[in-house]
């Protein structure tokens, strides 16, 4: 560790001393070296100070997520520190805690529970702090002044849209069976990423194209954390699959897996495996989300279909103009001012476009972009 990270992380320890001798009951574990980095030591006298609050290092696309934000915010000149929360909602509270005690101008935070930061975001505001919700919106507070993303719905519809096109639905006779999945109920995006593929898919559900054998369809895009892996964890979404496939499939094969994302496609994947299906004969279309480099050597391999990829450089980007924009009492650009209404107000949003990868865009996509070295993939 760089002398000036060490300066920020002694700094935050002091915080998290301070904040757990005012709460002595509390159990709750505070910030660690790994958990915690960030600029110089300037930061702690507050002023240009940026707060970034990342809700998990276990998933990949978070770990270039934080770690894009800080570098283009050091480059123009903020001081940063940035929390990883091992996705317990108190962790993060706390975290966002110590930082509103280093006094920073913006608070970027990609929620765990969008609806438990309500109390927190009040004294954020109380003290002039500025918030900016990343990828996941904040609900049930007024307190939150801009948020950033990939655009959520089109991320399921192209999901969607990818297993409408590969079984050519429209014209073959079917019926094919199908299992859908979805994300994890305390997330905002969940809701939409199912909603954008639900409302592609099942028309075809109900006309009997597509079957689920499992029965795990829900009646309607408003049940789908019926479905939902909480926390998004491969190992439960493997758990279903295999209950899924011991159950309800005997001598019949799954034909296609509707996964949000690429943690539940890679659960999903290892259920197949063990339940012996092969690549090449009965191995079935199965979604994804994020181009992890795990998933995208899966598609390489062909056990995986497509990744929706969200370049999340580019979401960077977005936010980091975003904070300088705040930063200097700028106007802060939006581009729908409509869509995500978090129960309390419409917060602007700046929209991203997802774009569908598969094995055959991996180069052209991921590699000639720079997002993976092509010997990352094996390549
Ligand atoms: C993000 C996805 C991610 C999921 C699990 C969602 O809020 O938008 O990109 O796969 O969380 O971390």
């Amino acid at each position: 560790m760089s002398l000036r990270r060490t300066k920020v992380v002694a700094a935050l320890a002091g915080v998290a001393l301070l904040a757990a001798g005012l709460t002595a009951c509390s159990s709750e574990r505070e910030t660690t070296p790994e958990e915690t980095s960030g600029s110089g030591g300037a930061a702690v006298a507050g002023g240009e100070l940026i707060g970034i609050a990342m809700p998990t290092k276990s998933l990949e696309r978070w770990n270039k997520d934080g770690a894009h934000l800080e570098e283009l915010l050091e480059d123009a000149g903020y001081e940063t520190t940035l929390q990883y929360a091992d996705n317990k909602v108190d962790q993060q509270i706390t975290q966002i805690q110590n930082m509103i005690n280093l006094d920073p101008a913006v608070l970027v935070i990609a929620s765990i529970d969008g609806t438990a930061l309500g109390p927190v975001l009040q004294q954020a505001a109380d003290a002039g702090i500025k918030i900016v919700a990343y990828d996941r919106l904040i609900n049930e507070t007024e307190n939150v002044d801009y948020y950033a993303t990939f655009d959520n719905y089109k991320v399921g519809q192209l999901q969607g849209e990818f297993i409408v096109d590969a079984l050519d639905l429209d014209n073959a006779a079917g019926p094919f069976n199908l299992e859908p999945f979805a994300g994890s109920p305390d997330d905002n995006n969940a809701k939409f990423f199912f909603s954008g593929a639900w409302d592609v898919l099942s028309p075809y559900v109900e006309s009997g194209k597509l079957v689920v054998p499992s029965g795990k369809a829900p009646a309607s895009n408003d049940d789908w954390a019926s479905i939902g892996i909480q926390g998004w964890l491969s190992d439960t979404a493997q758990s279903e699959m295999q209950n899924r496939l011991n159950s309800f499939y005997g001598s019949d094969k799954v034909d296609v897996v509707l996964s949000p994302n690429d943690s539940l496609a890679l659960g999903i994947e290892q259920a197949l495996e063990s339940s012996g299906y092969a690549v090449g004969t009965d191995w079935p279309i199965v979604t994804g989300q994020d181009a992890d480099q795990a998933n995208v050597v899966n598609m390489l391999a062909g056990r995986q279909s497509m990744t929706v990829w969200k370049d999340t450089r580019t979401l960077g980007d977005q936010v980091a103009t975003m904070v300088d924009q705040i930063v200097k009492g700028e106007t802060v650009t939006v581009n729908d001012e409509e869509t995500y209404d978090n129960g309390v107000k419409v917060v602007p949003t700046y929209l991203l476009p997802p774009q569908v990868v598969t094995a055959d865009t991996v180069q052209s996509a991921l590699v000639d972009s720079g997002f993976y070295k092509a010997s990352d993939l094996g390549l």
